[in-house]
């Protein structure tokens, strides 16, 4: 049965992580994965969830199956989240939220409902993007095609690139649109950029997969919700990815929501009821444990503060790290001008490395990062930027 089989190529991201975890080096450090490790180098348990858990422990809550879209009252605080405590479309019962397996579960789930719809077949994802969007979209039965994003020669957004080849899709794609920290160029879309994307997505009756998946790691839970804002101003029928994997430092737990807007209520029942039956006959229904506790810190006001205090501290240390790892590149006497790498927001800095120069880091240095140059400043700390910002400056020059 096997005898023809091919061995498939390791995962971009994912696969560094096997390749770092086989190297023997102690110097070793790990730039590739999107995740927050402290300033110990350690991936944070946060106060906040333990918290929780230790409440869930005390409670010994038995472990029945939960509904086919999750708990309910863990989709209540996603939706507050990501649409506003005060959001109209909330109060009017317009959104629909299934909890999902992580991020990247919530987007399969839009990918099977959205191919049960009148779409054009094609999906659209920036150029650059998260790798793993091309290949979850190709195997879902969608032709993935590019959309103009990042200008290299400015480090910023090329709008009016992305806007000519949003407007040249057919009618009725789906756009999948990062809806703040862009993962991987950190570059973010403003207000009035996101206001000509809104109008265009109207006229063209594109369909807009907003993936958010680092709320919080740009200015603040509230303001990098602006695009999800915006889209839930437009009246626009929208889909949302969100995920909690980093920004409750969760990674294992795949916790994740998919979340709907329809236009009416009725129609939200029935969007739901349909999202429901891609569930059922995929994984039947969602885990316990981790929407649980996110659930509980987010409904109780002493632990979501805990938390957001813990969230603002994870972020500002990235932002240390930028600024530190811009200084030492320019006293080091780097070649290359890095200071575009303060403006980017998020975990990830798009550093312009070459493949060549992302491989030299691994080979001579033991320093993994993805091979289209993007590296995770997260995982920066004052122990290991003296070595990575020297590695870097003797692969790319003085
Ligand atoms: C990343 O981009 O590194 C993360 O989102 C982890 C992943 O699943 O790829």
């Amino acid at each position: 049965l096997f005898s023809a089989i091919e061995l498939a190529p390791r995962d971009p991201i994912l696969g560094l992580n096997e390749a770092f975890n086989a190297d023997p080096r102690t110097d070793k450090v790990n730039l590739g994965v999107g995740v927050y490790f402290n300033e110990a180098g350690k991936i944070p348990l946060m106060k906040a969830v333990a918290t929780a858990e230790q409440l869930h422990q005390q409670a010994q809550a038995a472990r029945g199956y939960l509904p086919i879209e999750g708990v309910p009252s863990y989709s209540s605080a996603v939706q507050k989240q990501l649409f506003g405590a005060d959001s109209g479309l909330l109060a009017k019962g317009l959104v629909v939220t299934a909890q999902s397996i992580g991020g990247t579960g919530a987007l399969k789930l839009g990918a099977d409902f959205i191919r049960t719809l009148d779409s054009s077949g094609v999906v659209a994802i920036s150029n650059p993007s998260w790798e793993n969007h091309r290949a979850l979209f190709t195997a879902a039965g969608y032709q993935v095609q590019d959309y103009r994003y990042y200008d290299p020669a400015s480090h910023g957004l090329d709008l009016a690139g992305m806007l000519a080849d949003l407007e040249a899709l057919p009618e009725r794609s789906v756009l999948v649109l990062h809806a703040c920290c862009h993962n991987p160029t950190g570059v973010d879309l403003t207000p009035a950029d996101w206001a000509q994307v809104i109008a265009l997505v109207e006229r063209k009756q594109h369909i807009a997969f907003l993936d958010i998946a680092y709320q919080g790691f740009g200015d603040g839970i509230e303001e990098d919700a602006v695009a999800v804002r915006m889209f839930a101003d437009s009246g626009l029928n929208f889909f949302v990815s969100s995920s909690f994997s980093k920004s409750f430092s969760f990674y294992g737990e795949r916790v994740g929501a998919l979340s709907v807007v329809s236009s009416s209520a009725q129609e939200a029942e029935r969007v739901l009821s349909q999202v429901k039956r891609v569930i059922r006959t995929n994984y039947s229904n969602p885990p316990t444990h981790g929407a649980t506790i996110v659930s509980t810190v987010l409904n109780t006001p002493e632990l979501n503060a805990m938390w957001q205090q813990e969230l603002a501290e994870m972020r500002n240390r990235i932002k240390s790290m930028r600024e530190l790892m811009v200084q030492q590149l320019k006293d080091k006497g780097a070649r290359q001008d890095f200071s575009f790498v303060t403006g980017q927001c998020g975990m990830f800095s798009y550093s312009g490395l070459s493949a060549d120069q992302v491989e030299r880091l691994r080979a001579e240095f033991g320093i993994y990062a993805v091979s289209t140059g993007r590296i995770c400043v997260a995982a920066l700390n004052l122990n290991n930027i003296n070595a990575v910002t020297d590695a870097i400056v003797a692969v790319s020059g003085t």
